[in-house]
């Protein structure tokens, strides 16, 4: 299958990119960091990599001019991220507009650039976040983050209905304690249950197989919160 993964330059995107490329799918990994994708593709057989920033609508077209080249889309995990761990009070504006664009935005523009690349039957999976999942334990500090993730949850169902003309299905991931830099910097004490390795299995199988069984649903995937 060819696959989309957004935020795939270290954490858990990096390890599904790696996940899929052992499995023998054609990833398109997308992040910022240069150096980071360079390694990744000297260590991998079937990736290719695409340096953006996918809070900029410019993003767009790279992303556009790498499809084009004739890379018709199956799965798109939207799994770009940042969080910023700061008092709501002392919080700006700038704050909050900045984790909209990373986390909401990232998504909007990348699957915008995939619409008219995707194959019947796509899915597109949403990485969002415990804490962005309604009735969850909330926590200090993390106002602007979780409430990115609630968006991002409102538009993973927006997009399943907005989407069926596509022949596209689009879930979410709502994700627990997972052991990568994001965590500790949310929770410095926290050790996760998990490996970023570990959860990419099961974010990758999801991603693979669960189009045909759900759409607009947004799904806790958590051992612990956090
Ligand atoms: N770890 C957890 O416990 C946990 C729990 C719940 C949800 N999640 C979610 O899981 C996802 C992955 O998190 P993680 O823990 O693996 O975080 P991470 O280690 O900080 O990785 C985040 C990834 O997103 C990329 N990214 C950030 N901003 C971007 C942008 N504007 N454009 C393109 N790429 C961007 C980063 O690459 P560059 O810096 O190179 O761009 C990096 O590859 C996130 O959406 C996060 O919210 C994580």
């Amino acid at each position: 299958m060819n696959i989309v993964v957004s935020g795939a330059s270290r954490g858990i995107g990096k390890a599904v990119a790696q996940y899929l490329d052992q499995t023998g799918h054609n990833v398109l990994a997308i992040a910022r960091s240069k150096g980071s994708l360079e390694e990744l593709l000297k260590q991998t057989k079937n990736i290719e990599v695409l340096i953006a920033d996918l809070g900029k609508e410019e993003s767009k077209t790279g992303v556009t001019e790498f499809l084009q080249k004739g890379f018709k889309v199956d799965v798109l995990i939207n799994n770009a991220g940042q969080l910023i761990n700061k008092s709501f009070l002392e919080c700006s504006s700038e704050d909050f507009l900045n984790q909209f664009q990373a986390n909401v935005l990232s998504a909007v523009h990348l699957t915008q650039a995939c619409l008219p690349y995707f194959n019947k039957g796509a899915h597109i999976v949403n990485i969002s976040s415990m804490g962005g999942f309604q009735g969850s334990s909330k926590y200090p500090g993390l106002s602007a983050y979780s409430s990115t993730k609630g968006a991002l949850a409102i538009l993973t169902e927006c997009l399943a209905s907005e989407l069926t003309d596509y022949g596209v299905s689009v879930n979410a991931l709502a994700l627990g304690a997972v052991e990568t830099e994001m965590l500790q910097k949310a929770f410095p004490n926290v050790k996760a249950p998990l490996t970023a390795e570990q959860m990419a299995t099961f974010i990758s199988d999801f991603a693979l197989k669960a189009a045909t069984f759900c759409n607009g649903k947004i799904m806790p995937v958590a051992l612990s919160n956090p």
